[in-house]
């Protein structure tokens, strides 16, 4: 059994949980979305500063609920790579004192296995191999999950991720950040089929295409020229109920398209999809709809679990801990890490 006190501060949600291997103890997120809203983005050093003033009540309040003191506690977790360099060191060196100072072991956490491991929270009985989707603000991947810690990129983004893409266009119709949520409101109101949009495909230099691979920058260019368009061929107000409805149809369509043809050329029958995109319901139905037409099975973690949280974090750490996995006190922080490497993070000694 492994309780593990998870912190993550990767971009710009203060979150602390404690997990009981894949079970949800207590799970705290303070969200800054209102802190960044007026500058219609994440402003990093911002960010930064508001962890530092929010974590420590965090953790109170995630002892608290899971009524648990300090002895109680197995190990201690935080994401340590990828995301805003500033933004993860507050957790990081939160959760490297509280380790020396509680003496317990330290786990620094690779924030895409994190999104992997939410599937598990709400499926305790699913086992590998499956195929994850992950979608978040930074990565658009497919990864064939083999086991903890055994991950294989199948699929990428070549520009955008899917997140970035739904926050850039939700700019662009002026509806405010958040992109994704902005979007999936307005969306519910517009014509899905009312713009034929392009879906990204990725070229091979030797012809052809990449089959699982994701571009979403034509994309968003495609919807920046339509806006031009039709602000000066008609009058005002423009259709961005539809414009919204056609821009999420399309991501939809494109990433259920991928997926499918993934999982089954790879053989995997089931599917964990996972990031702040895995909320949209746009793409809950399209691809809860073409997996059962294969004969696949679909896992989507709860609204609460896609986007980012400390619960994610530390049900990969409690599989990693009851591996005999911990991090050396030394381990710092990343912006980027691909997911392929993160058996990096734990001293090999220990394995
Ligand atoms: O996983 P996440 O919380 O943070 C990262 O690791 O990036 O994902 C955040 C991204 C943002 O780009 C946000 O616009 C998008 O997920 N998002 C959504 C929805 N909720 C959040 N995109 C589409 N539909 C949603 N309902
Ligand atoms: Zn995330």
């Amino acid at each position: 059994m492994a309780i593990i006190l998870a912190i993550e501060t990767s971009c710009d949600e203060t979150a602390v949980a404690i997990v009981k291997n894949r079970q949800v103890c207590s799970s705290v997120v303070a969200s800054q979305i209102s802190v960044h809203q007026q500058y219609g983005g994440v402003v990093p050093e911002v960010a930064s500063r508001q962890h530092l003033e929010t974590i420590n009540p965090c953790i109170s309040q995630a002892l608290e609920e899971a009524q648990l003191d300090w002895d109680g506690i197995d190990g201690i977790a935080a994401t340590c790579a990828p995301g805003l360099v500033g933004a993860l060191l507050v957790g990081l060196t939160t959760a490297k004192t509280l380790a020396m100072l509680y003496q317990k072991p330290f786990l620094g956490v690779h924030h895409l296995e994190g999104h992997i491991y939410a599937t598990y929270l709400s499926e305790p009985q699913l086992q590998p191999p499956f195929l994850c989707l992950l979608v978040s603000g930074g990565h658009t991947s497919l990864i064939q999950v083999k086991g903890c810690g055994e991950y294989q990129m199948l699929g990428a983004t070549r520009d955008d991720a899917a997140g970035e893409a739904f926050d850039k266009v939700a700019r662009l119709l002026k509806l405010g950040y958040p992109g994704g949520p902005a979007i999936e409101r307005s969306a519910q109101g517009g014509n899905p089929d009312a713009f034929a949009l392009p879906e990204g495909r990725v070229s091979r230099p030797e012809g052809g295409y990449y089959p699982y691979d994701y571009s979403f920058s034509g994309l968003k260019t495609a919807i920046l020229r339509l806006v031009k368009q039709l602000e000066t061929e008609t009058s005002p107000p423009l259709p961005i109920n539809d414009l919204a409805a056609s821009f999420q149809e399309t991501v939809a369509r494109s990433l259920t398209k991928k997926t499918i043809a993934c999982a089954l050329d790879y053989k995997i029958n089931t599917i964990a999809v996972g990031g702040g995109v895995a909320a949209n319901s746009g793409l809950r139905k399209h691809l809860e709809a073409a997996a059962a037409k294969h004969n696949l099975k679909v896992h989507f973690p709860p609204l609460k679990l896609c986007t980012d949280n400390a619960a994610m974090i530390g049900c990969a750490a409690a599989d990693h801990f009851k591996r005999g996995h911990t991090s050396g006190l030394t381990l710092g922080v990343k912006s980027r890490l691909a997911v392929t490497q993160v058996m990096d993070l734990y001293q090999k000694s220990w394995v």
